[in-house]
């Protein structure tokens, strides 16, 4: 454990890198899955704090380190934590859950032993590397108890928390054995952040039908000595918007996505969809609706291909396991029936790409799908209208992601609704250059004021606020 203290420390489950060991017997450090890393670390890059996270491997037990210009405090899970705390009460109860419920979550006592275990030790982490009176932001449905764990053994810091996902309407959320746990675990902080004011909205009401505390816009009356009181409230979080526009106008970036448009076989339409491989995102649903349309003779072979990038996640998981399997099956059958020798309707690849790449690919794309059937935010969305510094580009965006509040020149659809989500596709694929053109200007002057920077400084002055109440 660091023996230095800092005024600002960050506390995820991951840091922005994954510990791999390579074949040489050395460590490398790889950049790690997600849209809480994407997001938080510009935020990281240019405060000078420390960030508190594992390094996605089990067992290790790492030193403190910088990489990238930014502090790191490695925090350990065993084998057992890891299937316990973050495979079981992370993501089979809570992810589904907070989910609406897509999969079914399980409940299991000895997966929430294993969270309150393991929050404990990154509320101690944070709090042996807190300077006095410092400030600590506390990330993600992993680690909600931390704030009321923190606050216990050091009431001097001011404490955020934010949400990543969503938080779920209460007669979803009241089926957690733990529920008043979590909420009390929450309210440990000063300034509770959430994606949309819906998940703002869903989590006050749990605070007052589990706790009976009152509650008055965003303001949580917290009773105690002293009484509190404690902001719950929509932080809608981003990107680091310039950073990809600057990226996308590279040379050697056009030409790489004119490399994959050649390579592709140069189709009239490029459709594109981004997503780590999640039963949230809504994969299956935009295939089913792909395939429809070429078996409809609505979107032809020779003239529109797919490009499904799909990064693995959390493999382990039986239902992220069921998922892949069906997905890989619903792509070999619409490869199979649809692909000509020429010509394959649906280019998979269950990779992640490095960001250059994937700007390249961005600008490659004529259309975007992001379909998902609920996402706390979608940074995806937002990358890739950050990236068409051209104006061009069709964004194809669910109605349950958050960027749906935000993004309202995009195509909204619902995904359940296969056949609107056809006729939206054809309607992106058919898209006038003028109206393209309108569409993306608006969304890119959204994406590029509001960018993460925003956000955070948005969070961040809240919290310095609240030292003063
Ligand atoms: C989402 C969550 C993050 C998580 C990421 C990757 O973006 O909000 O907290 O880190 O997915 O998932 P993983 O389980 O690989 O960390």
């Amino acid at each position: 454990m660091t023996s230095e203290s800092y005024d600002f420390v960050v506390v995820s489950n991951r840091l922005p890198v994954d510990y791999e060991p390579d074949a040489s017997g050395g460590a490398a450090w790889k950049p790690s899955p997600g849209g809480l890393v994407t997001a938080l670390q510009p935020v990281m890059r240019a405060a000078d704090g420390v960030w508190i996270g594992w390094a996605g491997k089990a067992g290790l037990d790492l030193e403190p380190l910088v990489a990238d210009g930014m502090h790191l405090v490695p925090v350990p899970l065993s084998a057992d934590e890891v299937e316990l705390y973050y495979e079981g009460f992370s993501n089979d109860t809570l992810w589904p859950l907070y989910h609406d419920v897509i999969a079914q979550p399980r409940y299991h006592r000895v997966w929430w032993d294993s969270y309150v275990q393991v929050n404990r030790r990154f509320a101690d982490a944070a709090a042996a590397a807190a300077a006095p009176d410092a400030t600590v932001w506390v990330q993600d449905y992993q680690l909600q108890l931390v704030p009321g764990m923190l606050r216990e053994r050091r009431p001097d810091l001011t404490i955020g928390f934010f949400n990543h996902i969503p938080f779920p309407p209460y007669g979803i959320y009241s089926q957690l054995p733990w529920r008043t746990q979590i909420v009390e675990g929450l309210l440990g902080a000063d300034v509770i952040g959430f994606q949309r004011t819906a998940d703002a909205g869903n989590f006050q009401r749990a605070v007052r039908r589990l706790l009976g505390y009152q509650t008055r816009q965003t303001e949580i009356h917290v009773p105690g000595d002293p009484p509190r009181t404690v902001i719950a409230k929509a932080y809608p979080i981003s990107i680091d918007s310039a950073s990809y526009e600057e990226l996308a106008r590279r040379d050697d970036i056009q030409a790489r996505a004119r490399e994959i448009r050649a390579d592709l076989g140069n189709p009239k339409t490029i459709m594109l969809g981004v997503d780590r491989l999640d039963y949230t995102k809504g994969i299956g649903h935009r295939l089913k609706a792909f395939g429809e349309l070429l078996e409809e003779g609505r979107v032809a072979v020779e003239d529109v291909v797919l490009v499904q990038v799909a990064s693995p996640s959390r493999e382990r998981v039986e239902t992220y396991r069921q998922l892949r399997d069906e997905i890989e099956l619903t792509v070999g059958r619409i490869n199979g029936d649809h692909s000509t020798i020429g010509h394959q309707a649906i280019n998979y690849l269950h990779h992640g790409y490095p960001r250059d790449e994937m700007v390249a690919l961005y600008l490659a794309a004529d259309v975007m799908l992001v379909t998902a059937l609920r996402d706390g935010m979608n940074l995806v969305a937002k990358e890739y209208v950050a990236s068409r510094h051209d104006d061009d580009g069709v964004l194809v965006l669910s109605e349950f992601a958050g960027a749906a509040d935000e993004l309202r020149n995009a195509l909204l659809i619902n995904p359940h609704d296969i056949d609107g989500l056809k006729s939206s596709i054809v309607q992106a694929v058919r898209m006038s250059t003028t109206e393209r053109r309108r569409r993306m200007r608006a969304l890119r002057r959204r994406v590029l004021e509001r960018d993460v920077a925003l956000w955070s400084s948005t969070f961040l002055g809240e919290l310095e606020a609240s030292r003063r109440r």
